[in-house]
């Protein structure tokens, strides 16, 4: 099959097309024929990193058909439409096909695309944890999405009108037009006003991008606000780690997020999707080959919504 491989040995780019052996299942896992595979910044941060998977191929965000299944896989069969995280299962998504074990996947309802479903696993289930599980969102409460224009931003701002709150989001000129028409109540372009000088307390903070101080939003913060610290620049990741502690000295709260892959939650998701009710935004579509230009392209960090590898189709 074809893979996008890392080679830190070839220049000018380590993600190489190569041809490598298919995988074949064992007993516990299912064999997917890749349609769709979505970037992360867990795939560019960890290439960074050096941390490199197993079998040296990237790729997380994956939705496609179950080609094979091993002796014991029970939720599966050959020919259904799945989707799923395989991060913590050694990644291996930017290739024409990977073996997974079942529990990384959900079923795809028909109505939703390869592409859109592949756009839903990581950024989809970091906002709805952040919002739901960490900032405990209620109906009525004033939010600010920070950070709304790329893949989390986007699911936050839907999944925070879906809960009923009242959003204000934060992002760059260029992603104005689609946040507002996601559905948020108020949108703040970074470039030209500032969300830290107008007198609006938000309950609720969730922290996707950009840098700013603690004590910034602090003073956002109404003073029984959670803040969910999610991502954002190194500057914002070492201030949280120095300085975090404090913030939470009085009745203001500040927690930092780690999503966690859980297929109720993608099933909880792509329901949403298949009413209607969330719209994955995909900024750019690639093919395989050019797998290496889309981890570039994502990794600027502008990207208005997801970026999308379009693998068999
Ligand atoms: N905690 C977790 O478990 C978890 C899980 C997944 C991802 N993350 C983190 O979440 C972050 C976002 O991930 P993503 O997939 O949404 O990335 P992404 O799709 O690349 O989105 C980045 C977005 O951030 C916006 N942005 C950049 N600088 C900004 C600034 N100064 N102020 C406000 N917005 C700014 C950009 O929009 P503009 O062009 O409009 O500025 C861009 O659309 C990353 O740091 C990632 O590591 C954390």
């Amino acid at each position: 099959m074809k893979a996008v491989v890392y080679d830190k040995s070839n220049s000018p780019d380590v993600l190489v097309l190569r041809e490598v052996d298919k995988p074949v299942p064992t007993s516990d896992q299912v064999l997917i024929k890749i349609m769709a595979v979505s970037v992360n910044a867990a795939d560019y941060r960890s290439m960074r990193m050096g941390m490199i998977p197993k079998n040296k191929i990237f790729g997380a965000d994956v939705a496609g058909i179950v080609e094979a299944v091993g002796a014991e896989v029970k939720k599966f069969k050959i020919g259904d439409e799945v989707f799923g995280d395989l991060a913590g299962f050694g990644f291996g998504g930017f290739a024409e096909y990977v073996a997974v074990t079942e529990k990384a996947l959900a079923q795809k309802p028909a109505v939703v695309t390869f592409e859109s479903a592949s756009s839903v696993p990581m950024a989809g289930i970091t906002a709805l944890q952040g919002l739901r599980n960490l900032g405990k969102i209620q109906s009525g409460q004033k939010i600010l999405i920070v950070g709304a224009g790329g893949g989390v931003g986007n699911f936050a701002v839907q999944l925070a009108k879906y809960f009923g709150a009242q959003v204000t989001a934060l992002c760059g000129p260029k992603n104005v037009d689609t946040v507002k028409s996601l559905g948020a109540d108020r949108v703040i372009d970074y470039t030209n006003s500032d969300f830290k000088a107008e007198n609006y307390k938000y309950d609720l903070i969730l922290a996707v991008n950009g840098s700013y101080k603690l004590s910034e939003y602090r003073r956002a913060s109404n003073p029984k606000g959670i803040l969910v610290m999610a991502g954002g620049a190194l500057s914002q990741i070492f201030g949280v780690m120095a300085f975090g502690w404090l913030y939470s000295l009085g009745s203001q709260k500040m927690v930092t997020l780690t999503a966690k892959a859980s297929t109720e939650d993608l099933v909880f998701l792509i329901k949403l999707v298949e009413n209607g009710k969330l719209s994955p935004v995909i900024d750019r579509t690639y093919p395989l080959a050019e797998t290496a230009e889309a981890m570039k392209y994502a990794a600027r960090g502008h990207s208005l919504g997801k970026v999308v590898i379009t693998v068999n189709n």
